[in-house]
């Protein structure tokens, strides 16, 4: 944080959350045993605000992009790619079965990375085991992330065909420079190959924004919005506050003066106002926790079947979000699991008919409040009756009411009819939000990772340690602070 800036916009806040990704955590238990993990899950209560969502990971990438926080598992080496396919079927089914939701609606898929279009013509084979499952139906939100320079038309023919609702891709910044820093092809000839290619048959086409990256300014952030909502063939756009916190490889490439540094603190936050005020002043809709539509390009049906889950996290207690694959989370009442991150070890678990799962890292809790501290990252806000229904299970502290209540008085949170949404403002500074009305212990958790997370980039730049994907996997994790 700048200490100039001792409160940002006139709000509590002198800087923005500098992780926002990684949310779910919650402490390391290195006593937990695979058959706790499994007991909680296949005996997670099912209440009647259940709902039952997938995501589906492809840890393959040809890129190395500098501020990828999803790098860790990924591998550039596609060999894996047929035996991949099939295991990620195998777990898809194992998990299902294990499920107490199983049969119930699913809500929403999304397969992302990575690159899933590393995969090809591949993707079939998962799509249609997707659509397979018990509960998949007209009303599932079906998405597909790719990446625009190495997508080709067969992968996307399996899309159509498969009956994809929704496909998203990074573009981060059309600034060349901005580009170059962070390892991306400098052209953006990608994006309007891939629009071609497209031409139409996908309900959603979502591109990625970055704010916050080395080598912008606010000029070129305006541009970049503006530059995508005037594309025609993009009719979402999802736009990321950068989280260095959980990049290694950037901030090790800053530090040792590599590329330019972040702007200052003020400038991330007027690049926060320009983004979700330019979305509000062209009467984009919210439809996710940084994604807007376009409801002039987006039919009614259409904009219900999103379900806002493109930051890989449940959206509150009840919820079942089911990972599969190495990487991947699964969130239920009273249990987090993680996924092991290593391709290939994940691989030999699944084929081994063996939980893929790291144990350290999973944990059988019952996060109650969690309605309260995702609501920021939730489009629809926190309705009165699931507020109603969380103090009437005392799941609460009074603590965490008092700071709702102050951000209300404060302007970053309005409250309408008893139910919470988020004010311009509160948009802005939606991480530090989530950060405040956490419990005191799961904000150590984040903010330990934040600095493991500083810790790596120091080792890197100070030559310690390579700057490599295995630099964002903290399974595996090995600071250099000699
Ligand atoms: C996991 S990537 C996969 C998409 C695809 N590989 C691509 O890059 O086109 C999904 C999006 O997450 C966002 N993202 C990745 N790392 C991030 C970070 N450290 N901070 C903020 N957003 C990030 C990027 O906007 C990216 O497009
Ligand atoms: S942002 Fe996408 S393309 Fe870039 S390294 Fe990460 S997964 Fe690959």
């Amino acid at each position: 944080m700048d200490a100039h800036y001792a409160s940002l916009l006139g709000t509590r806040y002198g800087g923005l959350a500098s992780n926002t990704i990684d949310y779910w955590m919650l402490p390391d238990d290195p006593t937990m045993t695979a058959e706790a993990v499994l007991a909680a899950f296949e005996g997670a209560p099912v209440l009647p605000a259940a709902t039952l969502s997938l995501y589906v990971h492809v840890p393959f990438c040809a890129q190395r992009c500098r501020f990828c926080a999803f790098s860790g598992g990924n591998s550039p080496d596609t060999t894996l790619a047929d035996r991949y396919a099939t295991l990620l079927v195998a777990q898809l089914h194992d998990l299902m079965r294990r499920c107490p939701m199983q049969g119930h609606p699913i809500r929403a898929v999304n397969i992302g990375g990575g690159s899933p279009d590393l995969l090809g013509p591949r993707i079939g084979k998962v799509l249609a085991a997707v659509r397979g499952l018990p509960g998949f139906g007209a009303d599932t939100e079906f998405a597909v992330e790719f990446t625009l320079s190495t997508v080709r038309p067969p992968f996307l023919d399996a899309l159509a065909e498969h009956g994809v609702t929704k496909v998203s891709f990074g573009v981060q910044s059309t600034d060349r420079d901005v580009r170059g820093y962070m390892r991306q092809p400098r052209s953006l000839e990608h994006l309007d190959r891939a629009l071609a290619w497209m031409d139409g048959r996908f309900p959603i086409v979502n591109a990625d924004l970055i704010t916050g990256m080395p080598g912008q300014s606010l000029a070129s952030v305006e541009e970049d919005l503006e530059r995508l909502m005037a594309t025609p063939g993009i009719n979402a756009i999802s736009s990321y506050l950068l989280t260095p916190g959980a990049a290694p490889s950037l901030l090790a490439a800053t530090a040792a003066g590599k590329i330019p540094p972040q702007p200052d603190t003020l400038t991330q936050a007027l690049m926060r106002l320009a983004t979700i005020g330019g979305f509000r002043r062209a009467r984009w809709v919210r439809r996710g926790t940084n994604t807007y539509v376009d409801p002039t390009r987006v039919g009614e049906r259409e904009l219900s079947r999103m379900a806002g889950h493109e930051c890989i996290g449940a959206s509150h207690y009840e919820a079942f979000l089911l990972g599969v694959g190495p990487q991947a989370v699964t969130s239920v009442p009273g249990a987090r699991i993680e996924n092991v991150v290593d391709v290939a070890a994940w691989c030999d678990l699944v084929e081994q008919g063996a939980l893929p799962w790291f144990t350290p890292k999973c944990a059988t809790v019952h996060q109650r409040d969690m309605a309260l501290w995702t609501f920021p990252l939730r489009w629809e806000g926190l309705p009165a009756a699931r507020m109603a229904d969380m103090i009437a299970a005392g799941a609460c502290t009074d603590a965490q009411l008092a700071t709702l209540a102050a951000l209300e008085l404060e302007g970053l949170v309005h409250a309408r009819g008893g139910g919470y949404t988020l004010s311009l403002l509160g948009e802005v500074f939606m991480g530090q939000l989530v950060r405040d009305l956490k419990g005191e212990s799961s904000r150590r958790v984040i903010d330990d990772y934040i600095a493991e997370g500083r810790a790596l980039a120091a080792s890197v730049a100070q030559g310690r340690a390579t700057d490599e994907y295995r630099i964002n996997d903290r399974q595996r994790l090995v600071v250099h602070d000699d």
